[in-house]
Formats: structure tokens, C-alpha cells, sequence
């Protein structure tokens, strides 16, 4: 199944690798550098080059896999292997990994000799259903999430679910969070259909066309992209909060669920709407959910890029498949919501 994003296509299928091939062709590069971790390395990228006989004499970039590589040491590490490599301006770099590759992996691409041309080919279930779409692409710096990075697309995105069999069953679960999210901001027959945490074909394409929907309206997340924001803004600062001990899914479910009672507090969501998603979250991440000082998280929060004269700006939701962004919370209400999410623990 093919996504139109704007300039570039989302292909969704276990037959990448021929739309793949041409594209590279089609590239007309000096030059191919496959950016990937350990994991990847090991599990998908002989897959890949296998199958694609141009990607024969790619050179291989390997980083180390996690969060932590999403830094600045990393990508000048990237940037030193590809100068060292004679990549040209017409050098083509193919992301394989989880978003922790595409988002790095992009934002090198993005600004290296001002800009080269790139490919996603996300092997995660997060990548493939949220980080390796929508042109967004960052690194962290002193624990602040994403807080440099820019807008770049990619040449084109190729997601195939044969990469999924040997992604561990916590990151399954952590990308399928982000199918949540989607469903709960934009689609409540979606909802529906993934509240019972099962993974089923057509979820990922359903994710996918959902966020190119959206950032088809707002690419530069001035407006309706914030929606894609709901979970975030509480769990980015439980993400830096939990020092890579929490995945970004993880925290966005504990994000969703303290926003969730923000929500119910500011009486934005129905209280009962509040407590049958957080029940159903709760009941599907049982042993995932972190305790955390909710003084420390603000911290954290202050840190968060979404902040407005002294208070925080929020998506949040406003019924099953609805959002309402740029709602203005106070370190207090976000206080009541972190108790409220811990007796719920
Ligand atoms: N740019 C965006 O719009 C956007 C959206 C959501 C999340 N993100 C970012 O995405 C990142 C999280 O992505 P992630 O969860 O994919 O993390 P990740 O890249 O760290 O991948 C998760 C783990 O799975 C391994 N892995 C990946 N594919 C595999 C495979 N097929 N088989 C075996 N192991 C495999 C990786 O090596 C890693 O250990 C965060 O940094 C987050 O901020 C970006």
C-alpha cells in the first residue's frame, strides 16, 4: 500500500525492495551510506542489501543502538565518517533503523553540505508507524528532547513488516502506543478497533495515513500538527526524566494518561471518557508505567519547547478521536493530574 505524503511516498508492503531499487536509480547518487545500529545491522540490513543490488557497495554506518544516540557527539561522528568518505552533495543516505536512526540519520542528512537526499526505511514498529513519516527530524541535547533538529523530507519512506519478527515484544508494544495516540487524536473507530493492544494488518497504514493527514495541513507544526503533540508534552519530560530507562512509547502512555485527567480537570474531557481510556491504557501497559517524582517531571517540563509565558502549552483531548490543541495548563493542574495518575497505578 502506497501513502502520498505531499513531494514523497510511504510505501507499506513486504515488496519494498523493487519500488526501493528504482528509487535509488532514480536518485542518481555518487555515493549511498546506510545509517543503522547494532540491532539493525544485524537483523535487517543483510536483508536489505541483499535484495537490492544497488545497495552492494553502500558503505555502512553503524551507530550504537538507543536513545543516547540521538546527540550531537553522534551525528558529528556521522558527519566526520561521511567527509572522511568523499560524500558529495549528490550522496544518498538510507536510514535503516528504529526513529532513533531516522530521526538522527535525518537531521545529518538535513544539514550536511546543506541538505542531501535521504530514504527511510524504518525497521521498528514506531518508526513504521509514526518517526520515519511527517519530515520532522532531531536530535536531544542536555536532556531536552528533540530540541534541535529541522523539517526535511525524506526521499521517500519503504516500511516493511517482514522487519518486525525480531523486534523485541517491548518495542512492539512500545510503537503500538503510538497507534494509540493516533487512534485516540483522530480516529475513534480506529480506537475501537486497537484498544485490545492486538497489532493487525492495516493498523500501521492506518497510523501512516492518519499523520500524513494531518501534517499535510500544518507541515511546520504551527497549527493542527500540534494535535500529534497529545501524550507528549507530559511524556517527554518523563522520557528525560527516566534517563533512557523509559522508551519514548512508554512515556507517551504515561504521558496520555496524565493529560488525560488534566483534560477532565479543565472539564475539556469527560471525566468518565477520562477514566475508561486511562483504565483501558492502564490495563494494557500493566508493568510499563513509571512512579516518578512529579516535582522532578516539571522540572523536565519547563525544559519542554512547547512552554508559553509561564504556562504550558498542551494538546488535549476532547473526546475519542478529537483534540484540541494549545490548551494553556499551570504546574499545578499538571501536579493534580501526576497525583491522580499515581493512584491509578
Ligand atoms: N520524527 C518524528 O516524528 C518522531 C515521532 C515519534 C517518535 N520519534 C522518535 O523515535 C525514537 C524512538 O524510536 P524507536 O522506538 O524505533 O527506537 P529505536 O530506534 O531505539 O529502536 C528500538 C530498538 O529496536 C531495535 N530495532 C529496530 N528495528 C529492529 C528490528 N527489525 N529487529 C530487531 N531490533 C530492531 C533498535 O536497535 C533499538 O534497540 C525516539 O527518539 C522518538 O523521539 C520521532
Amino acid at each position: 500500500m502506497i501513502v502520498n505524503a505531499g513531494k514523497y511516498q510511504v510505501n507499506i508492503t513486504e515488496k519494498i525492495f523493487v519500488p526501493l531499487e528504482r528509487e535509488i536509480k532514480k536518485a542518481k547518487c555518487s555515493s549511498i551510506h546506510i545509517i543503522c545500529d547494532e540491532n539493525t545491522l544485524q537483523h535487517c540490513v543483510p536483508f536489505l542489501v541483499s535484495n537490492c543490488p544497488s545497495l552492494k557497495l553502500a558503505e555502512i554506518i553503524e551507530i550504537e543502538s538507543g536513545e543516547s544516540s540521538k546527540c550531537i557527539e553522534v551525528a558529528t561522528g556521522i558527519w566526520d565518517t561521511l567527509l572522511a568518505n568523499g560524500a558529495a552533495r549528490d550522496a544518498l543516505i538510507i536510514n535503516a533503523g528504529g526513529g532513533v536512526v531516522t530521526d538522527l540519520g535525518g537531521f545529518c542528512a538535513s544539514v550536511y553540505k546543506r541538505g542531501i537526499s535521504f530514504i527511510n526505511v524504518p525497521t521498528s514498529l514506531l518508526a513504521m508507524a509514526d518517526a520515519a513519516v511527517g519530515s520532522k527530524t532531531a536530535i536531544d541535547h542536555q536532556s531536552v528532547k528533540n530540541v534541535i533538529g529541522t523539517f526535511a523530507e525524506p526521499r521517500a519512506v519503504f516500511a516493511n513488516p517482514d522487519f518486525l519478527p525480531t523486534l523485541p515484544e517491548r518495542h512492539i508494544k512500545n510503537g503500538f502506543a503510538e497507534i494509540l495516540k493516533m487512534a485516540l487524536i483522530a480516529d475513534k473507530h480506529l480506537w475501537e478497533e486497537v484498544k485490545n493492544g492486538k497489532l493487525k494488518n492495516g493498523h500501521i497504514q492506518k497510523a501512516v495515513s492518519l499523520k500524513v493527514a494531518i501534517v499535510s495541513q500544518d507541515k511546520y507544526d504551527k497549527g493542527k500538527r500540534k494535535a500529534l503533540n497529545y501524550g507528549h508534552t507530559a511524556g517527554h519530560a518523563l522520557e528525560a526524566l527516566g534517563g533512557g530507562q523509559l522508551l519514548h512509547g512508554e512515556a507517551v502512555v504515561a504521558g496520555m494518561i496524565i493529560e488525560n485527567y488534566i483534560a477532565s480537570d479543565l472539564k475539556i474531557l469527560k471525566p468518565e471518557t477520562a477514566s475508561l481510556i486511562n483504565n483501558v491504557l492502564r490495563n494494557l501497559y500493566p508493568d510499563e508505567l513509571p512512579q516518578f517524582n512529579a516535582t522532578d517531571a516539571v522540572k523536565f517540563l519547563q525544559n519542554d519547547k512547547k512552554i508559553h509565558s509561564g504556562k504550558y502549552n498542551f494538546s488535549l483531548l476532547n473526546g475519542i478521536g478529537k483534540c484540541r490543541t494549545d490548551v494553556r495548563v499551570t504546574e499545578k493542574q499538571f501536579m493534580k493530574a501526576c497525583e491522580k495518575y499515581h493512584s491509578l497505578l
